[in-house]
């Protein structure tokens, strides 16, 4: 679903993604994780085009592009394969839970406002909103809101879906409502992509997890063999330091 290859990005001198290929398929979950600066981020920004990588190729659905050279129609077209996941849920504040969800139906995609209703309030059920349906993003809770998010996301048909952090700005207990939704959605079709910062949720919600250090893919592998058995030094050093931090104490990693 998702095939990238040798793709490079730097910074005025600094490389900040040397040479990464990986390849995602259909219904995978992938986290990616590793040190701040090890270009997480900047390698999501790249697949989606908002940051322009140097060289590589990237293919996601039935779209390929070569960051070499391409039209703004290619990169539009390749865009549109992949929807986003934001840490701050970057909800409308003036639109109820559903117009969130229709929007991109209704705007960007022009169907009728009676048939994005429609398809918003499947995928509002699907995260188990439907009471909270009309209801503005003030009035959710933040688990509630990045389910909304979420929903949103599924409702313009991705290929992909890249989360940005998505249970950062949560509560622990509100972690597993997210992890919830992203292990059913996981059923779809959709390849999901999705860097963050904790172990536990890295653990528990991808099929894979991605180390990258200094702009290297250093291991990849099974979740639980990664984040619980890796015999790699320096993903070993990573983890231990997560688990120093403070915040990270509850997690029996
Ligand atoms: N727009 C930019 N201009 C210059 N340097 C940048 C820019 N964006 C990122 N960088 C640099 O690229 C490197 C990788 O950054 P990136 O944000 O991808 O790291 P990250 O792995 O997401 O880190 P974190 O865990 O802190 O979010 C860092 O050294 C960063 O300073
Ligand atoms: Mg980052």
């Amino acid at each position: 679903m998702i095939s990238v290859k040798n793709l490079s990005k730097s910074f005025g001198d600094k490389v900040v993604l040397d040479n990464i290929s990986l390849d995602i398929a259909q219904g995978e979950v992938v986290a990616i994780i590793g040190p701040s600066g090890s270009g997480k981020s900047t390698l999501l920004r790249c697949l989606n085009l908002l940051e322009k990588p140097e060289s590589g190729t990237i293919e996601i659905g039935d779209r390929v592009l070569d960051t070499r050279r391409y039209s703004t129609k290619e990169a539009y077209a390749l865009r549109q394969q992949t929807a986003m996941v934001f840490q701050n849920y970057n909800l409308f504040k003036n639109k109820t839970a559903l117009e969130n969800i229709t929007e991109a139906l209704i705007v960007v995609k022009k169907m009728p406002k009676k048939q994005a209703q429609e398809i918003g309030l499947r995928l509002i059920e699907q995260v188990g909103l439907l009471p909270e349906a009309h209801q503005y993003p003030v009035t959710l809770s933040g688990g509630q809101q990045q389910r909304v998010g979420i929903a949103r996301a599924l409702a313009v048909d991705p290929k992909a879906i890249l989360f940005y952090e998505p249970t950062s700005a949560l509560d622990p207990e509100r972690v597993h409502e997210v992890l919830q939704v992203i292990q059913n959605l996981a059923k779809n079709s959709t390849a999901m992509v999705i860097v963050t910062h904790e172990m536990r949720f890295a653990k528990e919600v991808a099929d894979r997890v991605i180390f990258m250090a200094d702009g290297h893919i250093v291991e990849h592998g099974p979740a639980e063999q990664v984040i619980s058995f890796s015999d790699n030094p320096q993903t070993q050093r990573f983890l231990r330091q997560m688990t120093k931090m403070p915040e990270h104490t509850e997690y029996d990693i």
